[in-house]
């Protein structure tokens, strides 16, 4: 399964991004924006600071266009894809124009994640038009009823069905609903930084490595 680091604050990237495991980085207008009014820079300045972070990577960088328009989007998702051509994934929103700008980028070989995604008929429009990616949002699903198994079976709608569309669950807000998600097949998860360092820093493997070390210590005494 692939690794996304959901942010767009380049320090807490670049700290976690030296861990070698991830595919790339997803970002959205809401975090984008907080962190261009937190650091005062603009938010193309950011989106260059990350893609140098994944310079010497095959690290991808999924952005959000925020116009709602077909033909704003098309502007839009070109601006977005001339920052970084070979790593730039455009985020689309799963609305009609949306889905009408998926397609047009389809045929014009721009890749694409279909974002917001909350139930299966979006998944199975979002394939035919050749959207790269989908991107559910979980923990949004949950909070409205509806359960994570239906990830699994948008995964499954796309294993049948043979479309070229891999499947990126995204909004989580604990480690339940992540390893919950994990056992549904699914290509990749994209998770904000402070998930990703509740997953590594399991207190029971601090004990155990603690312990180790007092034994190997306890052993060097007696060599002496
Ligand atoms: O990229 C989309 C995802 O970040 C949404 O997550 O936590 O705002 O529901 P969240």
């Amino acid at each position: 399964m692939q690794f996304y680091i959901d942010e767009a604050n380049p320090a807490e990237i670049e700290k976690l991004y030296k861990l070698g495991i991830f595919a790339g980085v997803t970002t959205n207008p809401s975090i984008l924006s907080r962190v261009a009014q937190a650091e005062r820079v603009a938010v193309n300045k950011i989106v260059r600071r990350i893609i140098d972070i994944l310079e010497g990577s095959e690290g991808l960088l999924f952005v959000q266009l925020v116009a709602q328009s077909y033909e704003q989007m098309l502007h839009e998702g070109r601006e977005i894809v001339d920052l970084s051509p070979t790593r730039i994934v455009v985020k689309i929103p799963c609305t009609l124009d949306g889905i009408r700008a998926m397609a047009e980028f389809a045929k014009q070989a721009v890749p694409t994640c279909a974002t917001a995604i909350f139930n299966l008929s979006q998944v199975a429009i979002c394939c035919r038009v050749g959207a790269s990616y989908v991107a559910p949002y979980v923990n949004r699903m949950q909070e409205v009823g509806i359960p994570v198994s239906v990830v699994g079976e948008m995964q499954r709608y796309i294993e049948r069905s043979g479309a070229n569309t891999r499947l990126i669950a995204a909004s989580f807000t604990n480690i339940k609903q992540v390893e919950e998600v994990m056992t549904l097949g699914i290509y990749g998860i994209s998770l904000h930084p402070q998930l990703y360092d509740k997953m590594l820093a399991n207190p029971l493997t601090t004990t155990a490595v603690s312990r180790f070390a007092e034994d190997w210590n306890e052993l060097k005494e007696v060599r002496v």
